[in-house]
């Protein structure tokens, strides 16, 4: 093989090294992300199943209202005002009844947060209230199809060059190695196909953890191998390498 991790030059191992290193801290910083959003969809913190279920299947015995009111939401409304928004919601979450009794409640103990100009849900909009009010089916299929196309694209550009670095590598027989550079892309597409079996049926979520588990298990094994061959297995070799280098130049003379 004319090009190894091993004798690339110090430029390329740098170069090589460098995105490796920034795609793992990438990595990392994505896990993280994934424990705050998904992580406490259950409202107790580190990712389960129950987390992905409500994710992508939603909590269906209730409403993003009622579950938030008696999640995160609970210390900004005194009980007997809480229990009246979820009273409304479960009478029907009627817009006449929103008027008269809810919009009060709303207006002083949630309008300061959820106003117009934040990033959160815009509260002094009736029609805002009221999407929160229906069952919680989780992900929408907009919002899926977002994440699809955003992940499906990103991450083959991410394991296209991780790929390409490991395809340098020689440790590994061939087979090994393409199965290696072919797992993330496999991995990708079951982690996404769970995401949508795991919306219509909450059976599927476990596929989810196995998708991405398998996903970051290709990632580390590629990402170790190439910088141990990259850094750590030429100190090995070179005492060999200088020994046939020699024996070479020594043969030479005598053949001629
Ligand atoms: C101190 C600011 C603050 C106040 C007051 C507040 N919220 Fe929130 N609310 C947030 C933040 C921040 C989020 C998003 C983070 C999260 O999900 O916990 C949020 C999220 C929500 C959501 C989820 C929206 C969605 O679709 O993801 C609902 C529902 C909600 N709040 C209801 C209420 C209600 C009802 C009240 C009034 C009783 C209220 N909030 C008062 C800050 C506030």
């Amino acid at each position: 093989m004319p090009y190894e991790l091993k004798n690339l030059p110090f430029s390329a191992k740098v170069l090589f090294s460098s995105y490796l290193i920034i795609i793992a801290i990438g990595y990392f910083v994505a896990l993280l992300q994934i424990l705050f959003t998904h992580g406490l969809a259950d409202r107790k913190f580190g990712l389960s199943i129950q987390d992905i279920v409500y994710s992508y299947y939603g909590n269906r015995s209730g409403s993003k209202l009622e579950t938030m009111l008696n999640g995160s939401m609970q210390p900004y409304a005194p009980p007997q005002e809480r229990f009246q928004i979820i009273q409304w919601v479960r009478d029907g979450a009627l817009r006449t009844e929103y008027e008269t009794a809810i919009r009060p409640i709303i207006e002083n103990r949630c309008v300061m947060c959820h106003s117009p100009n934040s990033s959160l849900p815009d509260f002094t909009r009736f029609e805002e209230v009221q999407k929160r009010a229906e069952t919680d089916t989780g992900a929408t299929v907009q919002s899926l199809v977002r994440v699809t196309h955003v992940h499906l694209f990103g991450i083959a550009f991410i394991f296209m060059f991780v790929g390409v670095i490991f395809c340098f590598a020689t440790g590994a027989p061939e087979p090994l190695k393409a199965l290696a550079v072919a797992m993330p892309f496999i991995f990708q597409l079951t982690d996404i196909a769970s995401w949508w079996l795991t919306k219509l049926s909450p059976h599927f979520a476990w596929l989810v953890i196995a998708g991405g588990a398998g996903m970051a298990m290709s990632f580390v094994f590629m990402w170790i191998v190439s910088i141990y061959e990259m850094w750590i297995l030429p100190l090995k070799h070179r005492p060999q390498g200088i020994h046939i280098e020699s024996y070479l130049r020594h043969l030479r003379p005598n053949k001629g």
